[in-house]
Order: structure tokens, then sequence, then C-alpha cells
């Protein structure tokens, strides 16, 4: 559709990036780079009123991107004007200007384009060997500043190396090291930082992300005072594990792994510089609380549940108000068995168990609302976790008592 529309509209179309790099390492990519010479806001205007999408444009970037519901993005660039000054440009030309764009890239395996007018639909263009560098399974900068100019490639190249099994090129670790050296990282906003680090954190390989991040220096600028150690690597790994383990067992629980590696993480600091780097982090707060709570809970949890059997009613207590996080992280925590079954018995169970008598009752035994009422219903339900109760009977029995 993009095609024909191109070639109706008399504009040239290139799909470029990690949609032409995926299509050829057979993923799924639902989205789409496009560069469109002349002008690329008034091509999605048109090409929109076909799909119907969310259109935004940015006219000082002469960028554009439309959502379609089905969850297809498709991002439009103009391709730099000052080299599109002939209308009826040589391939060479048109080359030249394509060049200047894919130049300003990343890494060679996102360079690759292709043409979606007739007539050459699809043919693909490889102007910095990033179809040897994808053969090869290399990760390469175009240029010796990219870091400098960019350093948060220095993150997505670590992402694209894990998520494809790739290698650093030589030189583009030297530079990412010499990167690392230099702390140009702190010089990204952190609100691009976190945007880089949520995408890093969504990966499959998100635990081995975090640990590349320690060992080519890098951590100290995104968790400063964490260091990596055997016991953090473990952690991390079995989070990866906690994860799948809940999706599987734990279906109507939503648990979001990326919470749950960072809780992994900052259980290495003290709690003061969790809640610090949880904001440098530019975490929001409905992130936040679940992390701190289960950094917090944790260490005392654990304590607590390898001391003593406790009784249901008192892991009810323990656990009451903690989010799934808690659970998880206490889990991939420890390999203690009761540990995993204390976890798995508060949440599979013990947290849906109410008392069957509610304050209504109370009122009709002659209690006056109040304080007290939420007292004796607790009572009621430590007792009903117990098994020193049954039924609603015996409930009412407990209260008169
Ligand atoms: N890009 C870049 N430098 C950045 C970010 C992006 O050069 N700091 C370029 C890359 O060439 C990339 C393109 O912009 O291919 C689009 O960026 P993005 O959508 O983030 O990258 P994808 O390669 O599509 O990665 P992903 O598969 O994670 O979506």
């Amino acid at each position: 559709l993009v095609a024909q529309k191109a070639d109706k509209e008399n504009v040239k179309v290139f799909a470029v990036g990690g949609f032409i790099r995926d299509l050829l390492l057979n993923i799924k990519n639902h989205d789409l780079d496009l560069v469109v010479e002349p002008a690329a806001i008034p091509f999605a205007e048109e090409l929109n009123k076909m799909l119907g999408g969310r259109l935004t444009s940015h006219e000082k970037f002469g960028t554009a991107s439309i959502v379609l519901p089905e969850g297809i993005h498709i991002d439009l660039v103009t391709s730099r004007q000052e080299f599109y000054a002939r209308p009826a440009a040589l391939p060479e030309v048109e080359q030249s200007s394509l060049k200047n764009d894919l130049f300003r890239r990343d890494f060679t395996i996102n360079t690759l384009a292709c043409s979606l007018n007739s007539p050459g639909f699809g043919k693909l263009i490889d102007l910095f060997n990033g179809i040897g560098d994808l053969e090869k399974g290399l990760i390469r900068v175009l240029y010796n500043l990219s870091f400098v100019e960019d350093p948060l490639r220095v993150l997505r190249a670590i992402r694209f190396e894990q998520r494809f099994g790739f290698r650093l090129e030589e030189t583009t670790l030297s530079l990412m090291e010499n990167a690392a050296q230099t702390r140009v990282l702190e010089k990204v906003s952190k609100e691009r930082l976190h945007d880089e680090l949520v995408l890093a954190l969504q990966e499959e390989k998100a635990p081995e992300i975090l640990i590349r991040y320690f060992t080519l220096n890098i951590a100290p600028m995104i968790f400063p005072g964490i260091r990596l150690s055997d016991a953090l690597q473990e952690r991390l790994f079995a989070a990866r594990e906690m994860c799948y383990w809940a999706n599987r067992n734990w279906p109507d629980t939503e648990v979001v792994p990326g919470n749950l590696y960072l809780a992994a993480l900052l259980l290495e600091a003290p709690f003061q510089e969790a809640r610090h780097i949880c904001r440098r982090l530019r975490l929001p707060q409905k992130q936040r609380e679940p992390i701190l709570a289960a950094v917090e809970a944790v260490p005392r949890l654990k304590e607590k549940l390898l001391a003593n059997a406790l009784k249901p009613s008192e892991l009810y207590r323990l656990f009451s108000g903690q989010p799934v996080e808690t659970l998880l992280l206490l889990q991939a925590d420890s390999k203690q068995s009761r540990i995993w079954e204390s976890t798995a018995l508060y949440w599979e169970k013990l947290r849906h168990i109410q008392p069957h008598i509610s304050g209504h009752d109370l009122r009709e035994l002659g209690f006056k609302p109040g304080p007290g009422f939420q007292e004796v219903l607790s009572h009621i339900r430590a007792a009903r976790l117990n098994g020193e109760v049954k039924n609603r009977e015996e409930e009412l029995a407990m209260a008169k008592k």
C-alpha cells in the first residue's frame, strides 16, 4: 500500500533501518521507518487518508508518524532537502542523499534500505556493508565520533549485541570503552536514558544486558554505587525464571519483568541509595513504588521466613499489602523451599481469604460500629486462615466471645 501510494503521489520512498534488518533476520517488526523525498509530511497525510491511523507530524523536523490500530507504527522522515535540488535526480544523486541520511545512523546493520518505488521495488540498498555485518553478526559504528555525538548508542549497541547474539566489532568496542572511560553517558538527558532503559528491560536478554553494563563499566553512570556480585548475577537470572514461572502459574497476575530486574539490582544498595537511583532514572511513581517496596521488604521478610515456620495467619500478616514484586524477588533471592512454599501459598490462597461474616453481622450482634470492627474481623480472618473456624456459625460464635 505504501509503495502504491508512493508511486501515485510521485515521491521517492525507502524503507530503512530496523525494519529491513529484521526482515533479513526473519524477525517480526511492526515499526516501519520510511525516508521520503521530497517531503515526509504531505506524503504521510495522503498515506494516512488511506490507512486511517493516528497521524502526528513535526513541521520543524519534517517528520511524521502514523500509528495503526493493529499496533503498527510508521515513522516518516524527510530526506535532507539540500541534496534534492534537481527534480529529475540521477540514481547516483539519489543514492548520495540517501547515503547522507543513512550515514548519520548508529550501526551498519541499521543502514540497510529498500526502495519502495517501481521500477526497482524491493531493491536492497546496502551502502555501508550492513549485510556483511549482519552475516558476520557484528555491531559496528559508521564513524568514530558516533558515541560522542550520541552516547546513548553505547547502550543501544549492548541491546542489539545481546538481542541478536552478535559481537561488538573491535573498533566499536574500543570506542565504547573510551566512551565509558570519559563518562560521556552522563551528558545524555535523564529522559532519554530512561526510555532506553525501558527498552533494554523489555528484552528477553535483559539480565545479560544489565550485566554487560557492568562489565563494560557503563553501570556506574546508570546505577551509581552498585557493584556486580555473583549474588547479583544469580538473582538477575533467577528473576527472569521467576517471571516465566509467574506467567505460567499466576496467569491473572500482571508481572512486569523490568520491575523485577530493577528490584533485583537495587537490593544490592542501601535503601536510601536505591531510592535515589530510582529518582535519577526518572521511574514514574507507579513503577517506583512496587520496586522500592520489594527492596525494602525482602531482607526483613527473608530473615523472618527462614527463622521460624510461620502459621498461615502470620504469613498473611507478613505479606499483606506487598506487591507481587516482593514475592517474586524473595523467590529470586533465595532458593529455600520454605520461601517458595510460603510465597506461593500466600499469593494463590491466603490473600483471597476473607471472613464469612461482615460488619453488618457484628452490628446485629450488638457491636458498636468503630475501629474495633476491623480488629474483630481481622481476628476472625486469622482464625479462618489457621483452620480454627470453618464456617459462618463458628465465626459468629467466635465474634460473640
Ligand atoms: N538511530 C540512531 N541513533 C539513535 C537511535 C536511533 O542512529 N540513538 C537510528 C537507527 O539507525 C535505527 C533508527 O534510527 O535503525 C530507528 O530507531 P529505533 O526505532 O530506535 O531503532 P530500531 O533499529 O528500529 O530498533 P528496535 O528494533 O529496538 O525498534
